[in-house]
């Protein structure tokens, strides 16, 4: 079947189901997951699905049926996960402005939590200590993103521990020997331009010897589909390159290798 449904088969299913109608197309999800798959066509690197793009519950279970994890950005996302099958090893909660309790239920369900603020991280290492292994949402201070609205990673962005904070991550990690297990970066969204991921990688490459405990670095969506004639999206094969390259720096300097996770939303789904 081809990825794109032809007028006569959208006719065909507004005539049998009537209209309006939702339709979606499972091939060209499975399509452009491996597009992603064969690009960087290595197993150190996850694909999260930001399931804030599309949460229909068959869409989550086609997702999980083609070998996809899933990012949620909020409690009852992650339940959604859990319920259309997502084991909780693939299912990561990056929260954002919550209340401590979703974080603890968040770890009742032993999901991948990424923390975005010092007050919960210190709540997180009064109540866990080193039990519980966790990433941290840290704002980078770089401008990225189709539009003002969707870019998260800038200067005025609520997103994030600003990277002006590391010391106060750093003194609370030590107090309380949080295991921070995780660094995480989402910029924005529909970002064409790979060098926005290298500025990221930059952050990682300079953060890594602060945090002796990682074990993997999160790179966020904002890969960017074409939605109009003559639009160009992200070069995924350009993106691969680089965090090879990126992979490649790390081990030469510091003789560590860490997991690469994206988590793209929209790529997948739009
Ligand atoms: C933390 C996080 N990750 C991933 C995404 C997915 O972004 P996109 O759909 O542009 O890939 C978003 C979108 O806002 C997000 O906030």
């Amino acid at each position: 079947m081809s990825s794109f449904l032809s007028n006569e088969q959208l006719r065909n299913i507004a005539t049998e189901f009537g209209t309006p109608v939702y339709v979606y197309n499972a091939n060209r999800i499975t399509e452009q997951f491996q597009q992603l798959k064969q690009a960087f066509n290595s197993d150190k690197v996850s694909f999260f699905y930001a399931c804030k793009a599309l949460t229909n519950i068959s869409i989550l279970k086609h997702i999980k049926s083609i070998g996809c994890k899933v990012d949620c950005s909020s409690i009852n996302e992650a339940k959604l996960a859990i319920h259309a099958g997502f084991p909780s090893t693939d299912i990561l909660y990056t929260s954002n402005g919550i209340a401590f309790d979703e974080i603890e239920e968040a770890v009742a369900l032993g999901i991948n939590i990424n923390i975005d603020s010092l007050s919960n991280l210190e709540k997180f290492g009064k109540k866990y200590g080193h039990s519980y292994p966790v990433g941290i949402r840290l704002r980078p201070n770089i401008m990225a993103g189709g539009n003002l609205k969707i870019s998260t990673g800038h200067d005025s962005s609520k997103f994030g521990i600003p990277i002006e904070q590391l010391n106060d991550i750093v003194r609370i990690m030590q107090q309380y020997q949080i295991h921070i297990a995780g660094l995480h970066v989402h910029t924005g969204s529909e970002i064409k331009d790979v060098a926005v991921f290298m500025k990221v990688t930059d952050v990682f490459f300079e953060l890594v010897p602060h945090f002796p405990e990682l074990q993997f670095l999160d790179l966020g969506g904002g890969f960017k589909v074409p939605y109009q004639d003559g639009e160009e999206g992200t070069d995924i094969q350009l993106l691969a390159k680089v965090i090879f390259a990126f992979e490649q720096k790390i081990e030469q300097t510091y003789q560590l290798g860490f997991p690469v996770w994206f988590e793209p939303g929209k790529y997948l789904v739009s």
